[in-house]
């Protein structure tokens, strides 16, 4: 293998910069899609292929997001021909060693999550580079800066990407105290995006898109600034407490549904599971535009049931209704389904479910206060509401594309008071991005209802 054939990264600005620097710590930061991962899974690459038994490593906060994304680009744009001429193989892990990329010349590129840290951190390693650093809390870095001296290169690096995010973020402030270089990354920077004189059709497309953005999403998607949401509804909210990793629900949890309609606007079908203490899990999130209340009522089904066997279409084409193609249930039905007022959407999700559902209570601010409540940290050390980890049954590309949530999780950070011209601030939230955070006061203040006072006494 000659090393022109890997090359047709042309690097420029933050990843040509990354690229040169020694510095034991590196903060790409910068908007999805200005080339912040090319350039420092690059960087990793070429570290291995050039010195031999370099031991690298490529980590995200779950081993699920890693392989999704980070780990496609790698192995199909930037070590797919050294893959393919068998100077680089994929070994995939055994119950001790974790998965690797092995180089011919000894060096190996060591991939997974921090949600399974301990095979991956139990050796050290040269270079480490960190996607979506802002997934990774101070502790999770700190771990992985002690595992950096290997001493086969001349420097030992950690490199980290990053979305912005709000400037109080330990990241930002990790760069304003001068332990990591931080390193801007524009749009322009992307050769197919910007040609170096003037931007692509595909540049001017992807930018168009990020002008129907709104507040600190639009300056950080847009501008890659470190900028704070004004008027956050949820303060309290809190990733590191709130989101928490996947575990088997157990089958005497009560199950909830909770319904936002949409169609343009995402259509959010979340079901929670409460606890023997009256604690509130998300365990499964449906979020989708352009999907008709049916398509979305046999999404749904089929999360939750095995097909039915017996199943035999009608000879004459009539409408089935989704639940009579489905079999036995695989978890525990909901108690009960909350849905917003929307008459038609109602009657079809009823008929193609096969169960009746409840008109939620609307009363916003009431339903604002009560999950603000439960967001809380308790006397016991934990709050009363969490999400778990990659609870979103499927991503709608439209919505990723368009920069904008795709989640209950994605949504609760950019969930801010409507402070626009002539508002009474914290009377109303801004109407964008707000159907999952609608769908979960619905749940919550069916729980909690303000009349009755409702918390039970933790231990
Ligand atoms: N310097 C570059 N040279 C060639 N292609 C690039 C470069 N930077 C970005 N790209 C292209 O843009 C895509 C998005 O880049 P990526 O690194 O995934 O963005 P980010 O991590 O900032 O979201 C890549 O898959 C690649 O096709
Ligand atoms: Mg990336």
């Amino acid at each position: 293998m000659t090393t022109q054939t890997v090359i047709r990264f042309e690097p420029r600005g933050a990843a040509k910069e990354a690229f040169a620097r020694t510095d034991p710590e590196l903060l790409l930061s910068g908007a999805a899609g200005t080339g912040k991962s090319v350039g420092a899974l690059y960087k990793v690459f070429f570290a291995c292929l050039m010195t031999p038994r370099v031991r690298a490593l490529i980590v995200r906060k779950t081993h699920a997001s890693l392989t999704a994304s980070t780990l496609v680009t790698f192995r199909e744009k930037i070590a797919a021909e050294a893959i393919e001429h068998g100077y680089v193989r994929w070994y995939g892990g055994s119950g001790s060693e974790p998965a690797s990329f092995k180089f011919r010349n000894g060096s190996v590129v060591v991939v997974g999550g921090l949600d399974r840290a301990t095979r991956l951190l139990s050796t050290e390693y040269d270079l480490c580079f960190i996607d979506e650093a802002i997934e990774c809390t101070e502790e999770d870095i700190d771990t992985i800066v002690t595992r950096l001296r290997n001493g086969r290169l001349s420097y030992q690096q950690l490199i980290m990407a990053t979305n912005p995010g709000p400037p109080t973020h330990h990241l930002k402030i990790r760069a304003d105290e001068g332990r990591a270089v931080m390193l801007y990354s524009k749009h322009e920077d992307n050769p197919r995006m910007h040609d170096g004189t003037e931007w692509t059709e595909y540049g001017r497309d992807y930018l168009t898109r990020l002008e129907s953005l709104t507040g600190a999403r639009y300056h950080r998607m847009r501008w890659g600034k470190w900028v704070a949401n004004e008027g956050i509804i949820y303060e309290g909210w809190d990733p590191s407490v709130h989101v928490v990793d996947r575990f088997v629900v157990p089958d005497d949890w009560t199950r909830y549904w909770t319904v936002d309609f949409g169609y343009v606007n995402a259509f959010v079908c979340q079901m929670w599971a409460e606890d023997p203490d009256g604690r509130l899990f998300m365990y499964r999130e449906h979020y989708s535009t352009k999907k008709t209340v049916d398509e979305m009522a046999e999404a749904i089904l089929e999360t939750v049931t095995k097909p039915n066997p017996d199943f035999v279409a009608p000879r004459d084409g009539s409408h089935v209704p989704a639940h009579r193609k489905r079999g036995e249930w695989t978890e525990p039905m909901p108690r009960l389904i909350l849905a917003d007022h929307d008459a038609e959407g109602r009657a079809v999700l009823e008929r193609e479910l096969g169960r009746s559902t409840r008109a939620a209570k609307k009363a916003v601010l009431d339903g604002i206060q009560a999950v603000q409540q439960r967001m809380k940290v308790a006397s016991d050390g934990r709050p009363r509401l969490f999400l778990l980890r990659d609870s979103r049954v499927a991503r709608d590309q439209e919505l990723a594309d368009a920069k904008k949530p795709t989640s209950t999780e994605e949504e609760i950070p950019g969930y801010v008071w409507d402070v626009g011209a002539g508002k009474n601030p914290k009377e109303q939230p801004l109407k964008d991005g707000d159907h999952g955070c609608d769908a979960m006061r619905y749940l919550v203040l069916h729980r909690d209802p303000r009349n009755k006072p409702s918390i039970r006494v933790m231990k």
